[in-house]
């Protein structure tokens, strides 16, 4: 298959371009497109055949529900039943923008998108171009980020093209996704609200919205409970797992760094090919192996922005050991740790 790749301009989009991606979703394709987490890969959410071949192109288990995304929160109605008011009030204030809500699902939703789940996930994104596919399709969008499985997500086009050229019908190249992290999920499906995954609207902004709310403990812990089974099925898989073994160093930031070249000389006088992730802050102190900066830790948003991109960066070098220093485990940097621990495979040396 050869995989139409356009590019869009925010400001200018391009009605061709959006009546191509309308007739390939129309006839159950699949069309990556922009949000404002990650990149998504969108089919049409209503027709099973379509959520399939989402599966199949990913590399993904079929159990893994999809995130069914709307252009009008007014379309919750359609795709779920018996919403609680909590909803209306998260979706008044959250969207569009990075947040899922689980839902009791109605008929209409085939077992194919919600993975055999009687609850259906639904976000109304902030992306203008996602936005504009959404609603001059004319259909729900069910997209899961738009790497293989166990990738990184991608934040650019070209992690997406990486991952998907030849085997999609179209990427839509919309630039940089600026958030750089999947959307926050909140199951309302039951008494509780829970958070499935952390992102970044944060448990304190939800909780200023609706009260109390919980996390699913089964992500939350820095060395998991092997008997506890996440309640969002995507959690539980080994996720954005680089190449190379990649390892966290925790502690006093002046220990973290002396610790770090301690290792990294280590292993480049074995020979080995050995990558550092650094902050803004002391990209300066490093002083073996590929040093790359994450972003900037008086900002944390351009950490979250940084993270899948650097672990693809450290793929393209065959970097063999990546040592990390850690973030402040509070409000986004929970949602950054989450997935740099996993990333990790939960490797973490206190110092
Ligand atoms: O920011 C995002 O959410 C991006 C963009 C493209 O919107 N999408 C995304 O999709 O991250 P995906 O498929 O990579 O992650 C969806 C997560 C998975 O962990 C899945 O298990 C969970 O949402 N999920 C979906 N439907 C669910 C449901 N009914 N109950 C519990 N978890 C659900
Ligand atoms: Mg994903």
């Amino acid at each position: 298959m050869i995989t139409k790749i356009i590019q869009i301009d925010t400001d200018d989009l391009q009605e061709e371009c959006l009546k191509e991606a309308k007739m390939i979703l129309a006839s159950g394709g699949l069309v990556a497109f922009p949000t404002e987490t990650v990149y998504g890969l969108g089919a049409n959410a209503l027709d099973k055949e379509a959520a399939k071949k989402i599966y199949e192109a990913k590399g993904r288990p079929s159990d893994n529900p999809l995130i069914v995304h709307i252009s009008s929160t007014k379309d919750m109605e359609v795709l779920a039943r018996d919403i609680p008011e909590k909803a209306y009030r998260l979706a008044e204030v959250f969207w569009p923008g990075p947040l899922t809500i689980i839902l009791n699902k109605r008929e209409c939703v085939p077992y194919e998108t919600t993975g055999g789940l009687s609850t259906v996930a639904i976000r109304l994104p902030a992306n203008q171009i996602a936005r504009q596919l959404i609603e001059s399709s004319g259909i729900f969008i069910a997209a899961p980020s738009a790497n293989l499985s166990g990738k990184p997500s991608p934040t650019t086009a070209e992690h997406v093209i990486q991952d998907m050229d030849g085997t999609i019908d179209m990427i839509i190249d919309g630039g940089k996704a600026t958030l750089g992290l999947e959307s926050t999920i909140v199951d309302l499906s039951g008494e509780t609200p829970i958070i499935l995954r952390p992102g970044c609207i944060t448990k304190s902004m939800l909780e200023n919205v609706i009260g109390e709310i919980e996390y699913d403990p089964a992500i939350m812990s820095i060395s998991p409970d092997v008997n506890l089974v996440p309640k969002a099925p995507g959690m539980k898989y080994r996720h954005y797992a680089p190449e190379g073994k990649l390892t966290i160093y925790e502690g006093e930031i002046a220990k973290v760094v002396d610790s770090i070249n301690a290792i990294a000389l280590e292993n480049c006088e074995k020979g080995h090919n050995v990558g550092v992730i650094a902050t803004m802050e002391t990209k300066d102190l490093y002083r073996y192996g590929a040093v790359k900066t994450i972003g900037s830790r008086q900002e944390e948003a351009t950490i979250a922005a940084g993270l899948y991109a650097i672990l693809r960066e450290f793929d393209e070098l065959h970097t063999e050991y990546i040592y990390s220093e850690s973030f402040a485990d509070n409000s986004l940097g929970q949602a950054i740790m989450n997935r740099l621990l996993k990333a990790a495979g939960y490797h973490v040396v206190k110092v």
